[in-house]
């Protein structure tokens, strides 16, 4: 088997797999709104979130969907969304701030960079118009978990901001605060952390604040999460979901329950983090950033010495495990780990082995 170090897809287990082998459904019928409702309540019980305070909306796409469905739905007509970026999504959150024509200003760091707070307070200080603030929680472009404590602090401080979350790479793996940091929404998708499969996404959203954008006209007709609510409220879904993933979502989200929920699969992801991180220190590759600055999810790594990406990435396929190049300006000079999915401990142990036979060769 192919063990899967990439920040997803992720190795499905068997449990989740066999789910997709269920019989076939229509849309439109009670079974697949048992199942869509079950779902949606299931991802708010992951943070104990309350129904009446809190919507999931769960549709069909990929990560970049929730992440422009929460943009597109969220910032009203005449709000104005200032957005942090330090990475590859950061950026993409101000590509479809753009493309829509919605309102923003950036708050620009190099990838990698901690948010800098002091700028930061300088531009809520300064754009006292500001609707929202936009960010994202895990920057899986370096592997740096961004400081949402203290991006919420200053929001709060500075005109009760409320927040955009892009958790597309944390939820169901880190602490995600939805009450303390005032989320007005938060974006994340089926094949990460919660290790179903490619084709499902959500976005779980603050009542109020999608009951204030009833009165806007939506910017985008498939991803309106205003349609999405009202009809998933009442027991309907405006388009065809995609079925298969459902009940793979569904069935890891039992597994996840049945697991410990986040907590446990954060410790998790922590020890096979660690077995790669020391690991790989005595081979010399320190990782990028300190531990602390870091997610439980993935990490991103040096190249080797003398070792291009693509030799690494193939001698390693070889043998069975799948890395992750560094994007963009990172492709010559980081690989990435991650440690999400139906994998073990001693994968990780074995991976380290191989990582040792390439690097000594
Ligand atoms: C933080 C973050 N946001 C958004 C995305 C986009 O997700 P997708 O590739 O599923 O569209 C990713 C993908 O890795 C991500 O890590």
């Amino acid at each position: 088997m192919t063990i899967l170090l990439n920040p997803g897809p992720v190795v499905l287990s068997d449990r989740v797999r066999q789910a997709m082998l269920k019989p076939d459904l229509c849309h439109r019928e009670q079974e697949f709104i048992d199942l869509q409702n079950k779902i949606k309540v299931d991802l708010l019980n992951i943070y104990q979130l309350s129904a009446d305070q809190w919507a999931s909306i769960v549709f069909t796409g990929s990560g970049t969907s929730a992440m422009e469905a929460m943009m597109t739905s969220l910032v009203p007509a005449h709000g104005k969304v200032l957005i942090i970026e330090n990475g590859v999504y950061g950026e993409r959150l101000s590509y479809i701030a753009k493309t829509h024509d919605i309102d923003h200003v950036v708050l620009h760091h190099e990838w990698g960079e901690e948010i800098d707070l002091t700028k930061l307070k300088g531009e809520l200080q300064y754009h006292e118009e500001l609707s929202h603030v936009a960010v994202v929680h895990h920057e899986t472009t370096t592997g740096r978990l961004n400081n949402i404590d203290a991006v919420a602090e200053l929001c709060n401080k500075h005109g009760n901001i409320p927040l955009l979350l892009d958790a597309v790479s944390s939820f169901g793996a880190e602490e995600i605060k939805f009450d303390d940091w005032n989320i007005a929404a938060c974006a994340a998708t089926a094949n990460k952390c919660l290790h179903g499969v490619p084709g499902t996404s959500f976005v779980i959203t603050n009542r109020e604040a999608m009951t204030q954008m009833s009165a806007t006209p939506a910017r985008t007709l498939y991803l309106d999460l205003v349609t999405y609510l009202k009809l998933q409220d009442s027991n309907g879904t405006p388009f065809t979901q995609s079925i298969q993933t459902f009940y793979a979502l569904a069935e890891a989200l039992d597994e996840l329950n049945d697991a410990g929920g986040w907590q446990d699969r954060q410790k998790q992801y922590w020890r096979r983090m660690d077995i790669v991180r020391s690991g790989l220190q005595k081979l010399n590759i320190k990782a990028s950033l300190e531990r602390d600055e870091t997610s439980c999810v993935l990490n991103s790594f040096p190249l080797p010495d003398g070792i291009s990406y693509e030799e690494l990435h193939d001698k390693l396929k070889a043998a069975g495990f799948v890395i992750y190049a560094g994007q963009g300006g990172f492709a010559k000079s980081l690989f990435r780990i991650s440690c999400m999915g139906d994998i073990s401990d001693s994968d990780m142990d074995r991976f380290i082995d191989e990582m040792g036979t390439i690097v000594n060769s």
